[in-house]
């Protein structure tokens, strides 16, 4: 075997070895530092303040175990955490920032490989890119999803069903006594989101993608399997680091197309698009919008799960996982890509039996027939725009309304509930001023609230479009991430109320009824130049200035393409 990386700062004679050595001896073994042992950073997005995650110091204890038993030496490496639900104005703003941050750690410290511990929404996204950018063997522990909460007797989604009883609240079926009662049973204790959410999505692309072991995505956070699964990680990357498999073995072109098939047949969130396109930049595959459109189509939705179905993650576990659900489209799946364990993805999607047909419906009766995200495009999205059909209303998936525009979030809460607002169920909403550079960070505000005059009249669903991004665990018919978006200077920032707006989601179209001269004519004057101020300085500043847009990935443009594990000094 070639010298381990991390024998570039502890074996020698010399000086810098020596206080290389020297100081992270701290009760380890004699031998633990003599480059014959792989030493593995455990990226750990443990946090008090990101709640999902909480429980993956304990986690980490598991993988510590393996790694030691297979001949490894493991560290603790705490890494930036995002809490989606805490932190303002959106975690999404940091993904980058903690993928930075992640990635730069990953390379400057003397390590082999790594185990990355994520479950809240951006967790695993930013690990995968830094793990991408440095390119060392690398495998993704999924926290794991919580067990299900009830209330009065009832199941209750995290995030779904928080959208649900608020909407019902406001239209006032159930008291706003009896939403806020809810609250008490909405987390029934550790792990993240128990819904085809954000999360659940990012740990399934992850197995998708190759990147755990596989049969680790949707194990429960409570499960017993999930501290034996993490525990037989921490032995795997041992055996990676020996067989050099790294990141870039396993996230091929080929693999992202798998992640995106999973994500159809999962339901899964409208999020993945931006973080699978961000991960494959990273390692300059050239994934493209158009490569969610094709690989999805015809991809049937098996998951019975909130928020496009029913239940929730413990019964998917429970009906026999996510390879049971992906076995029953197997010969859709590239049969190239490898997984962490050297073995193809497809290898593991034979004999899995599904005990629940209610919960992993079949094949030739799944919940919504070919319903992969829908890349729009048209005058108001030249770039793109997306939708994601099993979560929204199927007669509004072709739909003419007239535009009631906002040009910014505070707009919208200020007049949506307005009695005066003039608004039907025909109208299309339009929010503007959420993209990446606009908000900025593309906050989860696309699945805005319906107005209420139409929520008494019983409306449930509209069309809504914006340049902002939606909760994994929101539904409706929620059009997204528009690009360019309209801080940019896209034709979003053009759209007028009144403007009539035609979405044609068979035939992929998304766009108004304003001529070319009319549109040139309004951009010579910007209606709302005043949202977008620029931010002075910090990181908002740096992203506001690198922020790539949806259509791509909104990762900072110079963080585009690996840039390998080497480094070229010695720090004394
Ligand atoms: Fe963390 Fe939903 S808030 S996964």
């Amino acid at each position: 075997m070639e010298q381990l990386r991390s024998g570039d700062w502890y074996v020698g004679g010399d000086r810098n070895a020596y206080i290389h050595r020297a100081w992270m001896r701290r009760g380890n073994p004699a031998d633990a530092l003599d480059g014959t042992k792989p030493q593995i950073a455990i990226a750990n997005t443990a946090s008090d303040l990101t709640p999902c995650n909480m429980h993956l110091n304990e986690v980490a204890e598991h993988v510590k175990n393996g790694i030691w038993e297979a001949g490894g030496v493991p560290y603790n490496l705490p890494v930036v955490s995002l809490g989606e639900t805490q932190v303002r104005p959106t975690a999404m703003l940091w993904r980058n920032m903690a993928a930075m941050a992640m990635e730069e750690m990953f390379r400057a410290n003397p390590i082999d490989g790594l185990v990355l511990l994520g479950g809240c929404d951006k967790t695993i996204p930013a690990l995968l890119m830094a793990a991408a950018s440095v390119d060392i063997p690398a495998v993704v522990v999924p926290g794991g999803p919580m067990l299900t909460g009830y209330f009065r007797g009832e199941a209750l989604g995290c995030g779904t069903d928080v959208w649900r009883l608020s909407e019902e609240a406001r239209a006032g079926s159930i008291t706003n006594g009896q939403f806020q009662a809810s609250e008490q049973s909405m987390i029934r204790g550790k792990g993240h989101c128990n819904t085809m959410g954000t999360a659940s999505t990012m740990a399934v692309v992850a197995e998708a993608l190759g990147m755990t072991i596989p049969g680790f995505a949707g194990t429960p956070a409570a499960d017993a399997r999930l501290g034996s699964l993490s525990h037989q990680t921490g032995r795997l990357i041992v055996e990676m680091v020996a067989a050099d498999r790294k990141p870039s073995d396993i996230m091929t072109k080929e693999s992202f197309l798998n992640a995106i098939i999973a994500v159809a047949a999962v339901g899964g969130s409208t999020n993945s698009v931006v973080h699978l396109l961000a991960i494959a930049g990273r390692l300059g595959i050239d994934l493209t919008l158009d490569d969610f459109d094709a690989a999805g189509a015809g991809v049937p939705v098996m998951a019975n799960l909130q928020p496009s179905g029913e239940f929730l993650m413990d019964d998917l576990f429970r009906a026999g996982g996510v390879l049971a659900l992906l076995s029953q489209i197997r010969e859709l799946f590239h049969p190239e890509p490898i997984t962490v364990t050297g073995r193809p993805l497809v290898e593991y999607l034979v004999d899995q039996a599904v005990f629940d047909e209610t919960v992993i419906m079949p094949r030739e009766s799944p919940l919504m027939e070919d319903a992969g995200i829908a890349v729009l495009r048209g005058n108001l999205a030249p770039r793109g725009a997306i939708v994601k059909p099993s979560a929204a209303t199927p007669a509004l998936l072709q739909h003419v309304g007239p535009a009631v525009v906002f040009d910014s979030v505070e707009d919208m809460r200020a007049r949506i509930d307005d009695p005066g607002l003039d608004v039907t169920a025909d109208s299309v909403l339009v929010l503007r001023g959420c993209g990446p550079r606009g908000y900025p960070g593309m906050p989860e505000v696309g699945n805005m609230p319906l107005p209420r005059k139409l929520l008494e009249q019983g409306v449930r669903d509209m069309v809504r479009i914006s340049d902002a991004r939606m909760s994994g665990t929101a539904y409706g018919t929620v059009i997204l991430h528009v690009a360019p978006e309209a801080a940019a200077g896209g034709p979003l920032a053009f759209v007028r109320t009144g403007d009539m707006i035609t979405v044609d989601v068979e035939n992929r179209i998304l766009s108004m009824d304003v001529s070319d001269e009319e549109l040139q004519a309004r951009t010579q004057t910007p209606a709302s130049e005043a949202a977008y101020a620029a931010p002075v300085r910090g990181w908002e500043k740096l992203y506001v200035d690198h922020v790539m847009q949806a259509d791509t990935g909104a990762d900072l443009d110079f963080l585009v393409g690996s840039s390998g594990s080497k480094v070229s000094r010695e720090s004394h």
